[in-house]
């Protein structure tokens, strides 16, 4: 379900998807938050739109409990339905680790580009996924 109103409430699950909220502050506002419940909550994710028939999913979060059970796949599926309505290509940006990486490659994305040093460059302090420190954000297509 799409949630127009109260996104903050949503902010601790939005932070295991990206652990600085002065960064999820900017693209909660203007982008579109939807909530995966099945029973309780499952899992987070906001769009935004990039240009006129390009978006990007910014943020994507599934419950620790709830993880490698299909829910994170399903929504991508549902979303890129509903966006491929009015676009034709959906974009995300993540770290340069495998977990992230064979996850969109398992839900149809290809590698676009690299922004260099976009980690580093944003956050104010180091962000590691493991032991990896991340530095560089690989960018993901899919058409839609
Ligand atoms: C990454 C995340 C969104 C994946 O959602 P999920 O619901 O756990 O993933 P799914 O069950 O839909 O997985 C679909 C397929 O993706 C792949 N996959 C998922 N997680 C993976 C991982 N950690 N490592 C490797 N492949 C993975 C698998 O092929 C999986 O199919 P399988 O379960 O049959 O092996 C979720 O684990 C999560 O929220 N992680 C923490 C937050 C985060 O890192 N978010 C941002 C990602 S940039």
């Amino acid at each position: 379900m799409q949630i127009n109103e109260g996104k903050k409430r949503f902010l601790p699950l939005l932070l295991l998807g990206d652990e600085e909220e002065t960064m999820i502050d900017r693209y909660l506002e203007r982008g579109e938050l939807f909530a995966l419940y099945d029973g309780d909550l499952k899992a987070v994710a906001v769009i935004t739109r990039e240009a006129e028939t390009v978006f990007e999913l910014k943020n994507l979060a599934v419950e620790p409990k709830a993880q490698r059970q299909g829910y994170g796949h399903y929504l991508i599926e549902v979303l890129c339905g509903l966006y491929g309505r009015e676009g034709n290509k959906m974009l995300v940006g993540t770290g340069d680790v495998s977990s992230a990486l064979d996850f969109y490659a398992a839900c149809g994305f290809v590698r676009s580009h690299i922004v260099k040093n976009f980690f580093t460059d944003n956050y104010p302090l180091p962000i590691f996924e493991g032991s990896t420190q991340l530095v560089d954000m690989v960018y993901l297509e899919r058409k839609l």
